[in-house]
């Protein structure tokens, strides 16, 4: 069981001797080590070409300072930040900030545009107080549909409210090089942070993109990107044995060719509910490729599934135990929960709810998992625990940065490329023509 300081990974019910003939074989082990071997050298070697963005961004210290920065001075003078936009502009805050809540100070953070559902957004406005708020739109592209005409309803809303003059110091657009949102921020002033240019949309969290809205919310941006090194770090260093994020991506691509291609995310967490949606996008966006690097068709991909625990033990589990073979799944657990409570025993006479009684609920939880991982075993699928020590910036950071390796590791086992997303934009052209764009290729 490969161990580190702030994530440990269970998988011995991933293997035959745990579950039966859907698990891995362990005579196969050595094997799977010796390509994680090379998978290892060849994303280290990358990241020192800078060819793994997420890595590097860790270190850029001024993108960083900017967003800082950026959000001291918002945080003095607005009480509410407004997040549009989409997918991996939005996804990764949203994680974020369900496992942290706002710190003492900190604003309040609302999201929309990650869909243009006018109920949706006549809700936020109902709340809205444009004095007091600023909105923060986040597309790298800068052109995609969904934020973007969410920002042009936001954005005429706040100016009939403070004046045409006044309005655009409450916008601030994190975006690319070029696009609409670039272009509209220069006209009127807008003050901008960047979203690397290398850096994909759903390996951006710890960029601007998420840094700016976090550091509004008052949360430990440097506890978040320190745990995140931390593990990148570990990576680098650990031995394949001992690489967790590694090892969890050969059994993963490893159940591929075993038929398991559902990959089922399920922390045993409220708080981490938000952050299995973040890992849904991101395991399905950087994996789910037609052809491979040198244009071979594979038809690679799992289709990954958000899951919580334990409510959806009374919702999914009795699928995942007794119908097809053709998934894994990965808990994950929190050792020490935030707030604990230990049931009451008021009825002793009745044994239904008297057992109950004396067990605090965080024991009752971990309890749950246990017994849904062994259950599942039992009835012969493979699974595994990644246990987080507790929620807190730097195991946040820490868990990010492991599905991300975790993705590239796995992206080089299908010698795809992580990076783009060929079949996203392809809807997005559709989308264009559809609304009337006359050309897709210029402002
Ligand atoms: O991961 C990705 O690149 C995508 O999911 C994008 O984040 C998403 O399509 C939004 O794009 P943009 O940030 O350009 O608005």
């Amino acid at each position: 069981m490969p161990k580190r300081e702030n994530l440990k990974l269970d998988y011995a019910l991933m293997l035959r001797g745990g579950c039966g003939p859907y698990g891995k074989p362990e005579g196969d082990m050595p094997a799977m080590l010796q390509d994680l071997s090379a998978v290892k050298t060849s994303l280290r070697s990358q990241w020192k070409s800078g060819r793994v963005p997420f890595f590097s961004v860790l270190d850029r210290q001024e993108d960083i300072a900017a967003a800082r920065a950026l959000a001291t001075d918002v945080r003095r003078r607005f009480k509410t930040l407004v997040v549009v936009g989409i997918g991996g502009s939005d996804l990764g805050t949203r994680a974020i900030l369900k496992a942290l809540p706002p710190a003492k100070g900190g604003m309040t953070v609302n999201f929309l545009g990650a869909n243009t559902d006018p109920e949706e957004v006549a809700a936020v406005l109902k709340e809205v107080d444009w004095r007091r708020t600023a909105l923060n739109v986040v597309s790298k592209s800068g052109n995609t549909v969904e934020p973007l005409a969410t920002f042009l309803v936001l954005r005429d809303r706040l100016i009939r409210a403070v004046g045409r003059k006044a309005h655009a110091s409450h916008v601030i657009c994190t975006t690319g090089e070029s696009g609409a949102l670039r272009e509209i921020a220069r006209r009127e002033g807008y003050r901008t942070l960047p979203v690397p240019e290398d850096v994909g949309g759903r390996f951006s969290v710890l960029t601007p993109v998420g840094l700016f809205p976090i550091a509004c919310a008052g949360l430990d941006a440097k506890g978040l990107l320190a745990g995140a090194a931390a593990v990148r770090d570990e990576f680098s260093s650990a031995p394949v044995g001992r690489n967790a994020p590694l090892i969890w991506a050969g059994l993963q691509h490893d159940a591929f060719f075993r038929g398991e291609r559902i990959t089922v995310l399920m922390p045993y967490a409220e708080s981490l509910r938000e952050f299995a949606f973040w890992f849904r996008q991101l395991w399905a966006e950087s994996l789910g490729k037609s052809h491979d690097r040198d244009g071979r068709i594979v038809h690679a991909g799992f289709t990954p599934v958000a899951a919580l625990g334990a409510t959806d033990q009374h919702s999914q589990i009795q699928l995942y135990a007794e119908g097809p073979a053709d998934k894994t799944v990965t808990f994950i657990e929190v050792e020490k929960m935030r707030a604990d409570f230990t049931v009451p025993k008021p009825y002793s006479d009745l044994e239904g709810a008297a057992y109950l009684g004396g067990h605090r609920m965080s024991a009752i939880l971990k309890a749950e998992r246990l017994a849904t991982a062994r259950a599942l075993a039992v009835a012969g699928h493979p699974n595994c625990t990644l246990t987080l020590p507790g929620v807190t910036p730097a195991s946040i950071g820490g868990l990010l940065m492991f599905f991300m390796v975790a993705t590239a590791a796995a992206a080089e086992l299908f010698e795809v490329n992580a990076y783009d997303q060929p079949g996203v934009e392809a809807g997005k052209q559709i989308i264009y023509s559809l609304l009337g764009r006359r050309s897709s290729s210029k402002r």
